[in-house]
Formats: structure tokens, C-alpha cells, sequence
């Protein structure tokens, strides 16, 4: 019987080593109720009383010795499972992860805070007026009376008699010298209205950014000098200005200024149209009625204003030959920028 419990201990041992061998089926043929180890114990009624202790310890001790291997088996096999499953999951922290796709402004808003940036490196604030606009400061206030023919030039959205869209950023001006005394420093960016039909340079929307300087002692040569650092600023240091007299109601004198082409220096090309300029702004002295108008003395003050659109200028940096792409947010259009 000692032989009988040694063999199966033996043969159960190296089972358990065979990997390719079912433990529980290993269990099931040695341990189990029918199993080897089990007859054995069964068997043992036909023993001698002095033999039987001896042959029962000996089979515990089997028992125990197989459930140990079994035990062992159990846990390199869990040991294993896991460290494949590690392996299948290794993720490689250095490879590069897949872009996210990342929006940007619109390039009109681009533009914008461009120009906002080099004028408020002037000390320039910014200040903001309503759409909703009364006749007053979009035409009045701003020297354009009633009947003036400069209103043809901007057909304006009217909501009742003097209530309107603005046409222009300008109205800003005469709202912000009613509620600031001078020095005054501002440039006002914003949306205005125009009754106009869609085309490739027209739109009922746009953008324009208003400049207004105010103070004792401001001359022509401060205009000029400011114009020339801000078109340097943005078109580049070797930029050079015309100024081309013009008229315009709120200023006096008045002028459109051109830059020299950014992109042929002069030469001309298909950007300035082979002229070798491109206008960017309407600007000139404040006229003194406008001062009065807003109550500050244009025998003690002095000023310059711009305005300038900000598509035109967009259209032009970026050369875009049609303004409504900037408006139909067609996402392979806007990539581009
Ligand atoms: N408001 C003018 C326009 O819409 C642009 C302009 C011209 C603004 C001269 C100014 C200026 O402040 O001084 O055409």
C-alpha cells in the first residue's frame, strides 16, 4: 500500500509539471471522490491497527503534497496570464498620440487683434459703441446734417427716423469725447451695416476699426507719424505711405491713405491691381464742429481720426479675392489660416 500511495504521488507530481495537463482534471483523478488517493483510503479497513496510523499519515502527507503542487500551479499559471496580459496591453508612452484637431480665430478676428496689439502698444484704449445707433452720432453729431449727400455714400439700415444700424464705426468718437475729457487715445473695433447686395467685395456686414486722438497741441505731423508706425507695424518696416487729399465730413483736412503694395513693394502686381498702392484708411483732423459738438474747445483741443475696414484689409493680407468666404465659414477655406 506504502508502494501504491508512493507511485500515485509520483505520477500526480509530475502531471501537475505537464503544462499541457488540466489541473482540475489532475484534482478530479487523484483527489476526488472516486479518485486514486481516495481508494487507497478506502482500502485501508483491511489494514492492520498498528499499520493504519502509519499508512494514514503517509496518504495526508500525499494529499497534502498534491494539493501544494496544485496550489503552485494555480498561482505560476495566474503569475503567467497576467504578465501575457501586461504584455498585450503595453502601451508605448513615447510613440506621438494622434493631433487633436485644434480650431483657430477667424482670420478676420486675427487681423483684428493684430492692429488692436500695435495700437495699444501706443497707448491706445478701446473703447465700444452700440450697433443700435441713433442718426445723431452716425451722421450729426459727426457734421453730416440731414440732406448732406455724404449719406448716399453709406446706405444706411434705418429702424425708424433716427434710429438706425450704424454705417460706420465714427459714432464711437462723439461718444467717447462726451464722456471722456482729453488726452484721448481710443480705437473702437466693431461691426457696421450697410444696405448693399452681396458681392465678391460687398457685404450689409463688415468690420471697421475707428481711431480717435485728442489732446493740446495735436498736429498733422502726429497723424502722419502715427499712420506711418502703426502701417509699418503691420505691413512691414520698409512700408512706405500716401496720403491722397480727400473729403471727408468729420475731418479737415482729410485724406485716404495707401500703403506702397506688401506684396510687389511698389512694382505692381495682381495685389494692388499694377498700381503699386493699396488704400487701408480714411482719416484727418477732427473737424472742429465735431469737437464743439461734444463740448470740448477746439481753441484749446486738437485730433486726428482713421477708420479703416477690416475685411478690405484681411482680403488684401491674405489675398482673398472674394469677400464672402469670410462670412460662409466653409471649414477647408478657414483652415488656411
Ligand atoms: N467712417 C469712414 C467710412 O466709413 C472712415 C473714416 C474716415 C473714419 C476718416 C474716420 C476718418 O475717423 O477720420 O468711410
Amino acid at each position: 500500500m506504502k508502494e501504491t500511495l508512493q507511485k500515485i504521488r509520483e505520477a500526480a507530481l509530475s502531471a501537475i509539471q505537464d503544462p499541457s495537463a488540466d489541473p482540475e482534471q489532475i484534482r478530479i483523478q487523484y483527489l476526488g471522490k472516486k479518485g486514486e488517493l481516495t481508494s487507497v483510503l478506502r482500502g485501508m479497513g483491511s489494514l492492520s491497527p498498528e499499520e493504519r496510523p502509519i499508512v494514514g499519515q503517509m496518504a495526508n502527507e500525499v494529499r497534502a503534497a498534491i494539493e501544494a503542487a496544485l496550489t503552485e500551479r494555480a498561482s505560476t499559471e495566474k503569475k503567467r496570464l497576467l504578465e501575457e496580459k501586461l504584455k498585450s496591453e503595453k502601451i508605448d508612452v513615447t510613440l506621438p498620440s494622434a493631433a487633436p484637431r485644434i480650431g483657430h480665430l477667424h482670420p478676420l478676428t486675427q487681423v483684428q487683434r493684430t492692429i488692436e496689439d500695435i495700437f495699444i502698444g501706443m497707448g491706445f484704449s478701446i473703447a465700444e459703441g452700440p450697433e443700435v445707433e441713433y442718426d445723431y452720432y452716425n451722421f450729426q453729431a459727426l457734421n453730416i446734417p440731414e440732406n448732406h449727400p455724404a449719406r448716399d455714400t453709406q446706405d444706411t439700415f434705418y429702424i425708424t427716423d433716427n434710429i438706425l444700424l450704424r454705417s460706420q464705426t465714427s459714432p464711437v468718437q462723439v461718444r467717447t469725447m462726451e464722456k471722456q475729457k482729453p488726452p484721448i487715445r481710443v480705437i473702437s473695433p466693431g461691426r457696421v451695416y450697410r444696405s448693399d447686395a452681396v458681392d465678391a467685395t460687398h457685404s450689409p456686414l463688415f468690420h471697421q476699426i475707428e481711431g480717435l486722438v485728442v489732446d493740446k497741441g495735436i498736429t498733422m505731423s502726429d497723424w502722419k507719424g502715427m499712420m506711418e508706425t502703426f502701417a509699418r507695424e503691420f505691413f512691414g518696416s520698409d512700408t512706405k505711405l500716401r496720403f491722397r487729399p480727400h473729403h471727408f465730413p468729420f475731418t479737415e483736412p482729410s485724406a485716404e491713405i495707401d500703403v506702397s503694395c506688401f506684396v510687389c513693394g511698389g512694382k505692381g502686381c495682381r495685389v494692388c491691381k499694377n498700381e503699386g498702392w493699396i488704400e487701408i484708411l480714411g482719416a484727418g483732423m477732427v473737424h472742429p464742429f465735431v469737437l464743439s459738438n461734444c463740448g470740448i474747445d477746439p481753441e484749446v483741443y486738437s485730433g486726428f481720426a482713421f477708420g479703416m475696414g477690416i475685411e478690405r484689409i484681411a482680403m488684401k493680407q491674405y489675398g482673398i479675392d472674394d469677400m464672402r468666404h469670410l462670412y460662409e465659414n466653409d471649414v477647408r477655406f478657414l483652415e488656411q489660416f
